[in-house]
């Protein structure tokens, strides 16, 4: 398929009424051997149906059916992916395939903080799969990070706050920092739970650049990927970790396999979360990353959780960076 980059500028909306009303969700979603590449959103949205449909049956359901369709077409990106071109153009993509230009706001996740607090992801999925691996992933990270009690945490999108929790009961001091105050709310009610005590912050990533002090370890697990500066954010790491310290970067979709060097992953799970919730959804080439760590003084290791390193959602795979000598 030509794909111009007309397309993504023009913003014609190609989605239809008629598209949609006929669009009947099948009850049990085929899963098709190779995932079908979709190229116009009224298709896109036509796929989406069929992930509504596989919801109502299962979060394991949902999950499969996110590999059954992707898109791909030629971006004509610049070469340089440090350039404000290229940045442009990985915009101009969200916005085509969401529909509104990129905004910190559309990170939000609406939902009852207390009810949450009750059974957080991942047990309301019911799933043993991701029940499993994401406890899996969790034990892996916390002995990857391995820091004594009292240690300095500085977590960034915590989330449900599993792992937060965790280091917060091993006796490390740790600071939250998410855009959703949903989220921060049941993080201190699960802390209320647990009679420990988290620093919740609401807060956007790039409150790096204000924060005035310095912590043993920083975190993301699978939020770094949701940042619209991840170039600021990497400069502004230096300042917040102590001598000595770590950044920890956890089930974050960082790999050669990627298409571009960074850029919208264009799989079905990251198409659901962009058009329908307007989430950011970036990936990046392993070389890139590291190229950009090293650039602003770092060594990275990585490590891969043997267990989980043939699971799709990556939560295994950790990249530890250190000051350089
Ligand atoms: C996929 S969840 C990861 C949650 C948690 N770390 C985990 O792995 O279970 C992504 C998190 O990043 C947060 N987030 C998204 N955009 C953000 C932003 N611009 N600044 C701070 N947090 C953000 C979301 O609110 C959400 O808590």
């Amino acid at each position: 398929v030509n794909w111009p980059s007309i397309k993504f500028r023009g913003r014609s909306r190609e989605v239809t009424r008629a598209a949609l009303e006929t669009s009947v969700p099948t009850a049990q979603p085929e899963v098709p051997a190779a995932p079908a590449v979709i190229e116009t959103l009224a298709d896109l949205d036509v796929a989406l149906r069929k992930l509504d449909a596989a919801a109502a049956i299962s979060d394991d359901e949902l999950r499969r059916a996110f590999e059954t369709f992707s898109m791909r077409f030629p971006l004509d990106l610049p070469a340089d992916p440090d350039s404000p071109d290229y940045r442009a153009r990985q915009f101009d993509l969200y916005e085509w395939l969401h529909g509104k230009p990129y905004s910190t706001a559309n990170e939000v996740s609406g939902f009852d903080p207390m009810q949450a607090a009750d059974a957080p992801f991942p047990y309301h999925t019911k799933s043993a799969q991701t029940v499993g691996n994401q406890l899996i992933a969790i034990g892996y990270l916390i002995r990857a990070l391995d820091l004594p009690a009292g240690s300095r945490v500085l977590e960034f999108g915590p989330g449900w706050g599993n792992t937060t929790i965790a280091l917060a009961r091993m006796g490390c001091q740790v600071t939250a920092v998410d855009i959703e105050a949903n989220f921060l709310k049941l993080i201190d009610e699960r802390a209320r739970r647990k009679h420990v005590t988290v620093e919740t912050i609401q807060g956007d990533f790039s409150l790096i650049a204000e924060l005035d002090r310095q912590f043993d370890a920083v975190l993301f697990f699978e939020c770094f990927h949701h940042c619209s500066d991840h170039q600021a954010l990497v400069a502004g790491l230096d300042r917040v970790v102590a001598p000595g310290g770590k950044v920890v970067f956890a089930g974050e979709p960082i790999d050669d396999g990627f298409s571009m060097p960074w850029g919208l992953r264009l799989d079905g799970g990251s198409l659901w979360s962009i058009r329908r919730h307007g989430w950011l959804e970036l990936g990046f080439q392993e070389r890139y990353f590291r190229g950009l760590l090293s650039r602003h003084g770092w060594d990275v290791e990585k490590s891969v959780c043997r267990e989980l390193s043939g699971a799709v959602t990556g939560w295994g795979t950790v990249f530890t960076a250190r000051r350089g000598s």
